[in-house]
């Protein structure tokens, strides 16, 4: 045994399968062409294998389709509720829960009661939904991540780290007051995935609180983060992900949460506080948008599921083959000299497009035209994410122009095998290998929010 490599497998066994549709070349050519160049406008099922994200997509365990037959759908004070309730405070260690139907919700209650116009919310990297409802509710959002996780070959372990200084020149320049919370993202999704180490955590709650500035988390992909801080960070080897997850939290004053990641189930989320004026506020507004405050927009079996999931999602052996299999396809990709995000992050594989296609000018959206061309080939979907994910500047109106050009290979929670993983990586070497014949895209109809969902392009 000694030095020799131990083979890990999925910590599960199939019981029940969904047969996957094979199309030809030419099938695939005409439904691109009919979605507009827009892997979010393709009927699902004429996709192979999706790579398009991870949320909502997982597989539920035996256990949790049993707890779907335990729902207690009554409208008020479900025990689902109460369940759920007591899961979160367990792991997350949250006095104050609001149940949502999913992230999005939980962050439009969340900047609703804490931003006021005029405010900044500074964050790690933005996401499009987050930044979306905090600048809907009047917020500037400031990006303080550090300089290398703009960088697609910086190999920092925690390129997802705040840069304390860009925090504290914002706290200098604007003043405290109209800093009502960090957002802080764990991990960073646009960022490829990357992690927030404890040590950074500490310390931005520390320059945070000493300015009155709360700490808020978007704890969507936190038990993949506590992994890599298992990983990764001296003193954590042997601690339970459990564990880490509990005190990465502890250093925050809430979260909020897309349970359709982490926690295995395809519906759910919630927001979750320690303060109760801030609490108080949210679960008056959850009824006007989601449902009363004890459902929140989610069947009662949604969340019974949803607490199910979150003890299964923390177990050692199911996070840790859930990142081995994003590191499988990394792996594969390393060795075809294919250009990705390094490291590897925990949900995805971020194929870099500038240096991918370096003959498209970001202008002409080489990520877009990476997805479209990787379907039309393989049949497997994946996701743009660069300059026409980040949209557009709110008050110029003028694009904003991202370092990072990605396709994000997006791997679903215990749906797929390893031999998927190498059909996937055998058509992107393939691309790669036709990088030359790609042609790039212009833009024919831009929707006016978050446009990448419903946006529509054309060849050039
Ligand atoms: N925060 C992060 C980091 C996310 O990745 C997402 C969703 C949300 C918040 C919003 O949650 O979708 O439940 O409303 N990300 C999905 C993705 C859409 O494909 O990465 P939601």
């Amino acid at each position: 045994m000694s030095g020799k490599y131990i083979p890990w497998a999925e910590p599960y066994k199939i019981k029940v399968v969904e047969p996957l549709k094979m199309t030809s070349l030419e099938y695939r050519q005409k439904a691109i062409k009919e979605a507009g160049y827009n892997t979010f406008l393709l009927h699902s099922e004429d996709v192979y294998i999706d790579f398009l994200t991870d949320s909502g997509t997982n597989a539920m365990s035996d256990a949790q389709w049993a707890g779907m037959m335990m729902g207690d759908e009554a409208y008020a004070g479900s025990k689902n509720f109460y369940r759920l309730e007591s899961t979160v405070e367990k792991y997350y260690g949250y006095k104050h829960l609001v149940p949502t139907h999913q992230g999005r919700g939980a962050e439009n209650l969340l900047s609703q009661a804490m931003i006021k116009p005029g405010d900044y919310v500074p964050g790690n990297m933005y996401f499009t939904t987050t930044r979306f409802h905090q600048e809907k509710a009047g917020a500037t959002f400031i990006d303080v991540i550090i300089d290398e996780a703009h960088d697609s070959l910086s190999n920092h372990p925690f390129k997802g780290n705040i840069d304390l200084q860009k925090f504290e020149d914002l706290i200098n320049k604007v003043g405290a007051d109209k800093i009502p919370y960090i957002c802080v993202a764990v991990t960073v999704n646009m960022a490829g995935g990357q992690p927030v180490s404890m040590e950074n955590m500490k310390q931005v709650q520390e320059l945070a609180h000493k300015h009155g500035i709360k700490v808020m988390l978007d704890a969507t992909r936190g038990i993949e983060n506590a992994y890599f801080i298992q990983q990764r960070e001296p003193g954590y080897e042997n601690v339970p992900v459990a564990k880490i997850l509990h005190e990465l939290c502890s250093y925050t004053d809430g979260a909020t949460m897309s349970g359709k990641k982490d926690f295995l189930v395809n519906i759910g989320g919630f927001v979750a506080v320690n303060d109760w004026d801030i609490f108080e506020e949210m679960r008056n507004m959850v009824v006007v948008y989601e449902g009363l405050h004890t459902y929140g927009g989610m069947a009662g079996r949604d969340m019974e599921a949803m607490a199910i999931g979150i003890e299964e999602a923390a177990m050692d052996q199911n996070i840790a083959s859930r990142v081995k299999q994003v590191e499988y396809l990394g792996n594969l990709l390393n060795e075809a000299g294919i250009p990705f995000v390094q490291p590897v992050g925990g949900h995805a594989i971020f194929l870099d497009a500038k240096r991918f296609y370096p003959h498209i000018p970001q202008e002409e959206f080489p990520a877009q035209v990476l997805a479209a061309n990787l379907y039309e080939l393989s049949g497997v979907r994946a996701m743009e994410r660069g300059i026409v994910s980040a949209g557009r500047d709110v008050k110029t109106g003028k694009n904003h122009i991202p370092k990072l050009e990605l396709v994000r290979l997006t791997v679903p929670r215990r749906v797929y095998t390893q031999s998927h993983f190498d059909v996937v990586a055998y058509w992107v070497e393939e691309l790669y290998n036709r990088r030359d014949e790609a042609k790039g895209l212009k833009m024919v109809y831009e929707p006016k929010y978050l446009r990448f969902f419903q946006a529509r392009f054309d060849r050039l």
